[in-house]
């Protein structure tokens, strides 16, 4: 059963081999400044990254951990479970004509992966649809409130591509609640930086594939299950978003790595899913020995489901995300659940600070319809993987926001 889901995901990694977006490592590590982060910015981004297709891979991780959650009845608290007072994670998609929450056409910060629209998608459906919790309302994104709220802080996802995906959309929401606020962004080789200079709010990216190190040493590139440099840098945020779990099953040209090292142990290879579990552990006593509550929120994205099955969902096998035009409306999903959410859920257990979980896997899995598939104006033929933007990630910062303000 397990060793099927397993096979399953790697199936939809294999499938997807271009799922991942290459994250460009200039040569110069000096900060760039540039006084406002346009489109020319963007695209000249993803210009580098597509020509660059050998260059390192960076993951995004999302992680945020809050001491100000810790009074939360819902989400993965100070190490437990809590009994849901209303489960935001559990419900179904409604139309709603007033939705998206805004328009991709003026938001500066979508890179061309996610910008369907713009790549010629044709059905704006998917555009429509607002997640709405089993027993209570997702409270509505107020860009300006959190702004105010976060004035002075600084914000950092961590993690792979699916970090960047809700990065560009918690820009996106910010961007639209203040349209004619001034931004300055900056970027080295593994961070991107946006302010709102209004608000002194600084909203950044992380690039890393696995959350535990990669060092090249003579012998290759090794995978370091037991060592996380990055944290040094991570620890300069107020709020961290974490994420990893893509990049795991990776195999052939596109893993970024030569061997594993295991405590002592130098290996050629391992059980991914046994890695990334150790990886997580990794990470999750690295919070809990460097976290401090009182100053820093934690957040870990949950898992984020592909959809290059259609027998998944109950479709044919045939059937991919492409052409996809609806949401599954279930209160289950018929693939099951992600066989890498209960080590997720696990792990973050061991965490004695608090850490939010935003168990966005099962309401992603009903959004087979969210995908670019064809329309992310990259090379990739049918990204299943990622998401449109406007479009889903907008919920998954809306359930953030929903955190932040309880
Ligand atoms: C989903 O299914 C339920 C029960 O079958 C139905 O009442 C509801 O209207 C459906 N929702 C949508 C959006 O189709
Ligand atoms: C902006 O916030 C940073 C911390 O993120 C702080 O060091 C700095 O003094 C603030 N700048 C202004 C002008 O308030
Ligand atoms: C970018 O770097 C410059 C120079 O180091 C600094 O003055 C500026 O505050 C930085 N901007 C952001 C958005 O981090």
């Amino acid at each position: 059963m397990k060793a099927t889901a397993d096979r399953r995901l790697h199936e939809q990694l294999v499938d997807g081999s271009l799922l991942l977006i290459p994250i460009p490592f200039p040569q110069k590590s000096h900060p760039s400044f540039a006084p406002s982060l346009g489109l020319s910015f963007l695209i000249s981004l993803s210009l580098s990254m597509g020509s660059k297709a050998h260059s390192r891979f960076g993951p995004l991780l999302l992680r945020y951990v809050s001491l100000a959650l810790a009074a939360s009845s819902w989400g993965v608290t100070a190490g437990r479970l809590s009994p849901p007072a209303c489960d935001l994670f559990r419900g179904t998609w409604a139309y709603d004509e007033s939705y998206p929450l805004y328009d991709s056409a003026s938001c500066p910060f979508i890179r061309r992966e996610f910008d369907c629209l713009r790549y010629g998608r044709p059905d704006e459906m998917y555009l429509k649809y607002r997640w709405i919790p089993n027993g209570c309302d997702l409270p509505r994104f107020d860009g300006r409130d959190l702004l105010e709220r976060w004035r002075g802080k600084k914000i950092m996802f961590v993690g792979d591509s699916l970090s960047l995906n809700q990065f560009n959309s918690f820009l996106c929401l910010l961007h639209a609640a203040v349209p004619g606020g001034r931004t300055s962004s900056n970027r080295t080789e593994v961070l991107t930086a946006v302010r709102f200079e209004d608000y002194n709010v600084t909203v950044m990216y992380y690039v890393t594939h696995y959350l535990v190190d990669v060092v090249r040493e003579k012998i290759g590139r090794v995978l370091k299950l037991d060592s996380i440099q990055g944290g040094q840098v991570w620890l300069g945020a107020d709020v961290l978003i974490f994420n990893t779990w893509h990049w795991w099953p990776t195999r052939g040209p596109a893993q970024a790595w030569d061997f594993i090292q295991d405590g002592k142990k130098i290996l050629k290879d391992m059980d991914r899913t046994v890695a990334f579990s150790k990886a997580l552990t990794t990470w999750a006593r690295w919070a809990d020995s460097s976290i401090n509550p009182a100053t820093t929120k934690v957040f870990y994205q949950g898992v984020s489901p592909s959809h290059y099955h259609g027998q998944d969902w109950g479709g044919s096998y045939r059937e991919s995300c492409s052409g996809q035009t609806q949401p599954l409306n279930a209160s289950t999903y018929p693939g099951g659940p992600a066989p890498q959410e209960a080590i997720v859920e696990n792990v973050l257990g061991t965490i004695s600070k608090p850490v939010y979980l935003l168990d966005i896997t099962f309401l992603s899995q009903l959004r087979k319809d969210a995908h670019p598939s064809k329309y992310n104006g990259v090379h990739f033929q049918n990204d299943c993987s990622h998401w449109c933007l406007a479009g889903l990630p907008d919920t998954w910062n809306q359930l953030m926001y929903a955190a932040v303000i309880r």
